[in-house]
């Protein structure tokens, strides 16, 4: 017995990468898989991995910031197996660069894949859930450059907070018709990650996975808490945001207001501002600039980007 047994899950970006882990696991649980993705090779590749291991899969191939390509994603996972119950964004690409040195292109790119990417499949499920009076589960894909900032990522983070955002709004949207909506914020080694990595610590730890021991940042250990998520034993859980790597899984505070400083019913005179802005520092804890060691080294660092 699987935890998605009889379920209908589709995923995108499931060419490779994190997407194909989660693939190849919502088909171990017994899920039927749309494999939605921009290369069709990679997604062939993929569907033809589960239907070899005994499991059901369909590859489409496309972009999943095109309208047509998000509507025959929900409308192949109906045609081919019957309905839909989980939808898994993921599919993403990174165009690094600062601010100053961002072109159009790039800033644009970014966006579009990511927020149109997720929005457009996410409109089509709960268009079809909707229609059907079903519910249904969706699983998003933020990252702690959106949570937390990350040097050289305004478009990707932007994007991804966003994404988080989004996520929160279909929770709200879709409690009432049953509907699920979570977000991850995952850790991998991937072809996107892999290469900001030094050569040494790619050798070492491809010694140590040859020596057998977990392999902490493999793709594949994202999965689990997306099948799950996916699972109507996850149900009760919906708008919140987990981050996920190795054996690790967390979950974010959500934005929440921490502390307060009035000015007696009248509009503040930013002068007075200035006087008093440190009471919400001091009352919250919160520190007026970066606040832990990780933060401190992505305002540090330096480089060509
Ligand atoms: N790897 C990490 O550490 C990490 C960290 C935080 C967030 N993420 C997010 O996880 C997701 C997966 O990343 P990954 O590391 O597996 O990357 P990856 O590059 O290995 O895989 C991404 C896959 O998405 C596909 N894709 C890209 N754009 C697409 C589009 N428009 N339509 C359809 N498919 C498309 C690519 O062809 C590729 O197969 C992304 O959203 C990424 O931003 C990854």
């Amino acid at each position: 017995m699987g935890l998605l047994d009889g379920k209908v899950v589709i995923v995108t970006g499931a060419g490779r990468g994190i997407g194909r882990g989660e693939a190849l696991e919502c088909a171990a649980q017994g899920a039927a898989v749309v494999v939605a993705e921009f290369d069709p090779e990679r997604g062939e590749a993929v569907a033809k991995e589960i239907l070899a291991s005994g499991g059901r899969a369909v590859a489409v191939a496309g972009d999943v910031a095109d309208a047509d390509t998000a509507d025959a994603l929900v409308g192949t996972a109906v045609a081919e197996f019957g309905q839909l119950d989980a939808l898994v964004n993921n599919a993403g690409i990174l165009r690094d660069r600062t601010v100053a040195k961002l072109s159009d292109e790039d800033w644009d790119a970014v966006i579009r894949v990511h927020l149109r990417g997720h929005f457009l499949p996410t409109r089509a499920a709960m268009r079809y859930w909707r229609d059907a009076k079903r519910p249904g589960h969706l699983v998003h894909t933020a990252s702690t450059s959106g949570l937390l900032g990350n040097f050289g990522q305004s478009n990707y983070g932007a994007a991804k907070a966003g994404i988080a955002a989004f996520s929160t709004i279909v929770a709200m949207e879709g409690a009432r018709g049953g509907i699920t909506s979570n977000a991850i914020a995952p850790s991998a080694l991937t072809r996107m990650t892999l290469d900001l990595m030094p050569q040494a610590y790619r050798d070492g730890r491809e010694a140590s996975v040859e020596r057998g021991e977990f392999d902490f940042f493999a793709p594949e250990n994202i999965a689990p808490l997306v099948a799950f998520l996916c699972s109507d034993a996850a149900s009760h859980v919906s708008g919140k945001v987990f981050g996920v790597q190795g054996d690790s899984v967390e979950i974010f505070q959500p934005f929440t207001s921490v502390a307060e400083i009035r000015n007696d019913g009248r509009r503040w005179d930013p002068e007075d501002l200035s006087g008093r802005i440190d009471e919400l520092f001091t009352a919250s804890g919160i520190q007026a600039g970066p606040e832990n060691m990780m933060l401190r080294m992505r305002h540090q660092i330096l480089g060509e980007h």
